[in-house]
């Protein structure tokens, strides 16, 4: 089958442990950029990209790269492109544009709107008619991606964001995005062989995926569609076989999923329900001070609020506690904190051993690895300030 170039997006700081995912599928030549991973690989590659990739945002196939030197050889050379071998009138489009150190575009829009004349004209010329821009629901989903004067136009595999699973109907407070809960997963070295808890659940997206990763349930297994069905080149078939590729596996540990809220755990069992691990997580209300769960050597990831609703001393109170749990109830485990609140996590009062930038959403967070030492280790490295 002929190879491609192309290009998996996710989110700052998950291009490792998506390029690892990445090589576990096969993918050929991987190489790390800014948000993205460059790879190899064929029309089974996309869709296994699509259908198994836990922490890609995208997948794209590269049909083009071309240099201009203004705005109207950029028209020109994407009007050059045989649009025809890839969609015709009768479907709908939309272009997605990022632009970067451009003097001739100062805008992605601006990007956009001259290839979607290019390719509208390109129709017209060669058939008398135009293709419809769809911004909702596109048929087809182009990508160009501007950096100076050159150009990489794609071909988008997957149309609605890959963090789009299909399970979550209840979102809860503050959910997070399952490609970042994914990511933080894989960054914690997840992979099924400890108890797992995450005692502030929320919705359950870090239960529900550490469960999909455990039992290795595929990332797109409850997604209705990908932008690929609609190509030329659809093999059916073929994606059957990938999705039957599959294989379950044995999990013998306990994921633990508790929240202080009814209601938010309420959600997390109805996400949890339409995922197909709601027998397979433990689910408990209770404030983390009272949590009585009884774990060793095992996972602890906690996403806490960040203070957009808390007063600052409630802030502050809740951190400390959280560092005061984990320091007497939980030791001898691993724990891992995501937050936005630097000022916050003075007050868990414990020392990281490793430090990760990541991004909510538009907050700079980061998510800080404990090592929960019995005895009083943690704290006099506190002290010291090792
Ligand atoms: C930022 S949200 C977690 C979102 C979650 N990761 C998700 O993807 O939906 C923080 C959660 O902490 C819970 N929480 C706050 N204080 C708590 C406490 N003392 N004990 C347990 N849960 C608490 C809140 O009810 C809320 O669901």
């Amino acid at each position: 089958m002929k190879n491609f170039r192309l290009i998996a997006k996710t989110a700052t700081g998950l291009e490792q442990v998506l390029a690892d995912e990445i090589r576990e599928i096969g993918g050929k030549n991987i190489s790390i950029g800014n948000r993205a991973v460059y790879y190899e690989g064929d029309l089974k590659m996309i869709y296994k990209s699509n259908y198994f990739l836990r922490t890609a945002l995208r997948v794209l196939k590269e049909i083009e790269i071309f240099r201009f030197k203004d705005v109207d050889q950029f028209y020109l050379k994407c009007k050059a492109i045989d649009w025809n071998k890839y969609f015709d009138v009768e479907r709908s489009f939309v272009i997605h544009s990022t632009v970067g150190k451009s003097r001739e575009f100062s805008n992605s829009m601006f990007a956009s709107l001259k290839a979607k004349d290019a390719i509208a004209d390109y129709f017209r010329e060669k058939v008398g008619k135009r293709p419809n821009v769809d911004t909702v629901n596109p048929d087809f989903v182009i990508d160009l991606h501007v950096h100076g004067n050159s150009c990489t136009v794609s071909l988008d595999s997957s149309g609605e964001s890959l963090h789009k699973r299909g399970y979550r109907i209840n979102q809860g407070e503050a959910p997070l995005n399952e490609v970042l809960a994914a990511g933080m997963l894989k960054l914690a070295n997840w992979n099924g062989e400890s108890d797992f808890l995450d005692p502030m659940c929320g919705s359950g997206t870090l239960p529900i995926e550490a469960a999909m990763i455990a039992y290795n349930i595929p990332a797109g297994k409850f997604r209705k569609n990908y932008a690929f069905e609609n190509w030329y080149d659809y093999d059916q078939l073929l994606f059957e076989k990938v999705k039957e590729s599959n294989q379950k596996v044995e999990f013998n540990y306990q994921i633990y999923a508790s929240d202080i809220s009814g209601s938010n755990l309420l959600n997390a069992k109805t996400n949890a329900r339409r995922a197909l691990v709601f027998n397979k997580i433990n689910f408990l209300v209770s404030d983390f001070r009272d949590l009585k769960i009884e774990i060793q050597n095992s996972l602890i990831m906690i996403n806490p609020p960040y203070g957009e609703r808390l007063k600052e001393k409630e802030l502050s109170n809740l951190y400390a506690m959280i560092g005061e749990r984990l320091k007497h109830k939980f030791s001898g485990n691993v724990a891992w904190i995501l937050s936005s609140s630097m000022e916050s996590f003075k007050y868990v009062g414990l020392k990281p051993e490793n430090r990760i930038d990541l991004f909510n959403g538009s907050l700079r967070c980061k998510y800080n690895k404990y090592r929960l030492f019995k005895g009083k280790r943690n704290i006099q490295l506190q002290k010291k300030g090792n």
